[in-house]
């Protein structure tokens, strides 16, 4: 299992975890990713890399976003799930969102894939010369939590999220 980034090679299971994601509930996290459009990825799925590798020079990101690298956590030649290191926190970050942003594919969920994911991002995070990670999690992700917690992040507060009325937990991760 590895984190690498995104690549044509896992074209078929990673649009097989789109729709997974698409024919799931949808939470804030999974916005991104969820509302890609399936017909796009089919026709053009090397363009959608190049964009996604494109982030982390700061390409192809929304008005106000910062420049993030994507990784994809893979198993086998198997698409699992997705993380998102912004390369510094911007005031919108540094209150709800934080530095790293994951998400796992509904039909891989509870299968310690979360907890991994995160495990290797944090050397990602240090490459890019992060030493003090900042994580966030809504107050009711309980298993977001404890993938935070079981990865060393100390609880520095609760803060409202007036974009969705629930709270988010800020956690800070030291790998200095
Ligand atoms: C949160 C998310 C990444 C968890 O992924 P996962 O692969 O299911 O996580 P894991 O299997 O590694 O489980 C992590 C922990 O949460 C627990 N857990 C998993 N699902 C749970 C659930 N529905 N309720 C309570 N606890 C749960 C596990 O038991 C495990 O605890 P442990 O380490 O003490 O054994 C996944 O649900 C997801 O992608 N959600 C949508 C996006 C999201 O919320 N991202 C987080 C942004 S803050």
């Amino acid at each position: 299992m590895e984190l690498v980034l995104p690549s044509t090679v896992y074209r078929d299971s990673f649009i097989e975890g789109i729709r997974e994601l698409k024919d799931a509930a949808m939470t804030s996290t999974t916005r991104n990713y969820g509302n890609l459009s399936i017909p796009d990825l089919e026709a053009d799925f090397d363009l959608f890399v190049e964009k996604e590798r494109g982030h982390a020079e700061g390409k192809n990101l929304p008005v106000g976003y910062v420049p993030q690298s994507d990784f994809w956590l893979v198993d086998g030649n198997k698409y699992i799930g997705h993380a998102g290191i912004r390369h510094e926190l911007n005031e919108h970050l540094i209150s709800i969102g934080g530095h790293i942003g994951y998400s796992i594919r509904p039909g891989k969920r509870g299968k310690g894939y979360g907890n991994k994911i995160l495990e290797l991002a944090l050397p990602k995070a240090k490459e890019l010369g992060i030493d003090r990670v900042l994580l966030t999690c809504d107050e009711t992700n309980i298993a977001s939590r404890k993938i935070i917690e079981r990865n060393g992040g100390f609880l520095e507060n609760q803060v409202p999220n007036p974009e969705t009325g629930i709270d988010k937990l800020r956690f800070w991760i030291d790998i200095a």
